[in-house]
């Protein structure tokens, strides 16, 4: 190669930005995320941006089945050295690329210096060869989910209007807020009987955050209660492919772009995968 086929390369390189983050989470299990982080990755990737999906909720590993993916190899068989990063990409609707697993990151704990490295490596190359990467976390506030939270760019808090999902919506921004938090939290409402109901429930998660925690909650808006939601699951597509036409796909493309729009553009020290390594260890 020429000098300035080199030089350029170099240049390029360096202009290179990792992924930006986006951890969607609840408090409350039950309350939507998979099919929020499915849906709104597939309108992502369909309007052009490179996304990766990450299934960081090992429970019931239930990605796959919203968006019909094998998910044979996940996260694990790269620790254990069975397979590369780009071995567990499936691929998904809309070009989407989808890992499953993740949640196993923290094994990362238990390998050499070395072999750490090389994966960080390998997992820092896959922020660089995308645009956004979306983490379906796992219900609750555990130490891993908290850790993916913190060390995304931004964070959407999932919940419904029902008093324990707005509960347990408010522990998680509450501990958010204890770490210090720097992205941006946002909250949509899932599952109400109507906009005015979404409404009242992020009015009052969000002041009570104002008032106690001095924490801004962005309104990312409020998805009904649609039966097609279910009924895409059985057909084992997502909803906004299912049901291009439907009110629920329209909101899910109107979540999406608000989540892409609004994002929280600072700086960005380090990969996302190098922020949960410093956390986890
Ligand atoms: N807007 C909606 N209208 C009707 N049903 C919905 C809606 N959103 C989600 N559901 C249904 O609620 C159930 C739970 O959804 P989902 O699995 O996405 O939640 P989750 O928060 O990821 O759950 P978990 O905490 O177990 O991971 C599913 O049966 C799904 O079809
Ligand atoms: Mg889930």
């Amino acid at each position: 190669m020429s000098t300035d086929a080199m030089e350029l390369e170099r240049m390029m390189a360096t202009c290179r930005r990792p992924a930006r983050v986006l951890a969607v989470t609840s408090g409350k299990g039950g309350v939507g995320k998979t099919n929020i982080s499915a849906n709104i990755g597939v309108c992502l990737a369909a309007s052009g941006r490179r996304v990766l999906l990450l299934d960081a909720d090992m429970s019931l590993a239930n990605l796959d089945v919203v968006l019909n993916v094998g998910s044979r190899y996940n996260i694990s068989h790269v620790l254990s050295g069975h397979k590369s990063i780009s071995e567990v990409v499936h691929p998904g609707p809309a070009g989407l690329g989808v890992v499953c697993g993740a949640s196993g990151l923290e094994e990362l704990a238990d390998l050499s210096e070395f072999q750490r490295r090389r994966i960080l490596d390998e997992l820092s190359q896959l922020s660089d060869d995308h645009d956004l990467m979306v983490i379906d976390t796992a219900a609750g506030i555990s130490r891993a989910v908290v850790g993916f939270c913190l060390a995304a760019d931004d964070v959407l808090v999932v919940t419904t209007p029902e008093a324990t999902a707005v509960m347990d919506a408010y522990a998680m921004i509450k501990v958010l807020s204890r770490h210090e938090y720097k992205g941006r939290i946002n909250l949509v409402v899932n599952m109400a009987d109507s906009p005015a109901e979404g409404k009242k429930t992020y009015q009052q998660i969000s002041n009570v955050a104002a008032r106690f925690l001095g924490v801004h909650v962005y309104d990312a808006g409020t998805l009904l209660r649609d039966d097609r939601v279910l009924a895409a699951v059985k057909q084992r597509e997502p909803v906004v492919l299912a049901y291009p036409k439907a009110p629920i796909t329209l909101s899910l493309g109107a979540l999406a772009a608000k989540l892409d729009s609004g994002a929280n553009v600072g700086k960005r020290q380090a990969g996302f995968f190098r922020r949960v390594a410093d956390l986890f260890f």
